[in-house]
């Protein structure tokens, strides 16, 4: 991608900072947003400054946070920032800082900025949960979604002091998925949806240096998360090969198949869509050697087990928890295909199954093509063509999201 054809190119951004333990979190929403091309403009209260240092803003933005109101250089900073911003994000937003916002404060360069704009604003809440709960900051989030900004709701997680509950700063893929979505830098088919995505071959470890792996190199998986950021869907992307930075998503990397098992179960909670496409190995080696494996003690006898089944087992879980939610599997295929598709496709209990004969010309592994059936729970099949990965990607999430999904029996 050349900067020009980023998300977020030539949008400038105040970032607002304020003075919460989350504070540190800003830092890796500052480096996401001009990943995706963004100007950004730091602008930090000085409660944050307790919690982050400004040369950390300085050095990744390449501009000098805005602290002071009153800056000799210039006389007023905040009007100009407020007039030249295409958004306002404020990351984490205090009980403080949604109060003064709520009642039109103005007393530092943050909230004088924020009253001083007619941009977009969204504002991602990060407190302890009692002070979320309490009614006055009820109050205080009404008042200005009334308004017609966007407060992002904390998330449930461990907070300052060992607690656990509601306050949390939402993930960055959320907080980013809502600035893309403000400054229309996504579609918006699966705005507001949230899909997982597995990319690539696990790699199964025998000793420190050598594994059993397989030949998918990941460009169908993460054709398909590049495809649902295109439609407005934030996400996750399961991958064990190196992907792009991909606007909305959370990169996960992985190697085996129990590193994938637990980056996928534990995000269920959040999930609207799974899409398997990993070729995850179903055996791996019983014992790994602490040391490389030496040649001189003759060819070692590898004892397999088998790998758990991660679709198998978040289908499971899905079923209960979240039947809403759309599963795709894939199914890599080098004979009778359709058959063992559908075999799959009932055992799995999953929505919808790619059906990938590995064997025709220009699909399958390591490829920039694919051509694949599409076969569903309500029975219907359809092929697509060889076309390029990315535009199977598009193929099959239309398939997936249309689909009449009756709770399984
Ligand atoms: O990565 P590329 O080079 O672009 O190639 C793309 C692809 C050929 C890898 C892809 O299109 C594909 O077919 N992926 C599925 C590969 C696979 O593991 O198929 P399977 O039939 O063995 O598994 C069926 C389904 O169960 C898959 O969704 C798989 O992710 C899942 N599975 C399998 C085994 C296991 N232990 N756990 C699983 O979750």
């Amino acid at each position: 991608m050349t900067s020009a054809s980023l998300p977020l190119a030539g949008k400038h951004v105040v970032l607002g900072v304020s003075g919460g333990i989350a504070a540190y979190k800003s830092v890796e929403l500052l480096r996401r947003l001009m990943d995706l091309g963004a100007d950004v403009t730091p602008v930090l209260t000085r409660s944050a400054l307790e919690f982050v240092g400004a040369p950390t803003f300085r050095a990744l933005s390449g501009r000098d946070p805005l602290v002071d109101l009153f800056r000799a250089d210039e006389p007023i900073p905040h009007t100009k920032l407020g007039q030249g911003a295409d958004l306002v994000l404020v990351a984490p937003a205090t009980a403080n800082l949604l109060a003064k916002f709520a009642a039109g404060i103005a007393d530092d360069a943050l909230t004088t900025t924020l009253v001083a704009t007619a941009a977009p604003v969204v504002l991602a809440a990060a407190m302890h949960t009692e002070m979320w709960l309490h009614p006055s900051v009820v109050a205080n989030v009404k008042t200005i979604r009334a308004r017609g900004f966007r407060v992002i709701d904390p998330e449930r997680g461990r907070l300052a002091g060992g607690d656990v509950g509601y306050g949390r700063l939402a993930e960055p893929d959320v907080v980013i998925g809502a600035v893309l979505e403000e400054l229309g830098g996504a579609g918006s088919t699966l705005r507001g949806r949230y899909v997982l995505v597995t990319a690539g071959g696990t790699r199964e470890p025998i000793d420190p240096v050598r594994y059993i792996g397989n030949r998918s190199s990941g460009k169908q998986g993460i054709a398909v998360a590049q495809e649902a950021a295109r439609m407005g869907a934030t996400g996750a992307l399961v991958t064990t090969v190196a992907a792009p930075a991909i606007p909305g998503f959370e990169l996960v990397q992985v190697e085996s198949a129990l590193e994938m098992r637990d980056a996928v179960m534990s995000r269920l909670d959040r999930l609207d869509a799974l899409v398997m496409c990993a070729a995850v190995a179903d055996f791996r080696p019983a014992e790994v050697a602490d040391q490389k494996i030496k040649r001189d003690g003759g060819a070692p006898e590898i004892k397999l087990v088998a790998n758990p089944d991660i679709l198998a087992e978040a289908t499971a879980v899905l079923r209960r928890s979240k039947p809403e939610a759309v599963v795709v599997g894939f199914a890599a295929e080098t004979i009778d295909a359709l058959r063992h598709g559908e075999e799959k496709l009932a055992r799995k209990r999953v929505d919808m199954m790619v059906v990938n004969d590995v064997t025709e010309e220009g699909a399958g592994f390591g490829t920039d093509t694919n051509s694949v059936w599409l076969i569903a729970r309500d029975g219907s099949r359809s092929r697509i063509e060889l076309a390029a990965k990315r535009e199977v990607a598009a193929a099959l999430l239309d398939k997936a999201f249309a689909l009449d999904r009756e709770p399984h029996a």
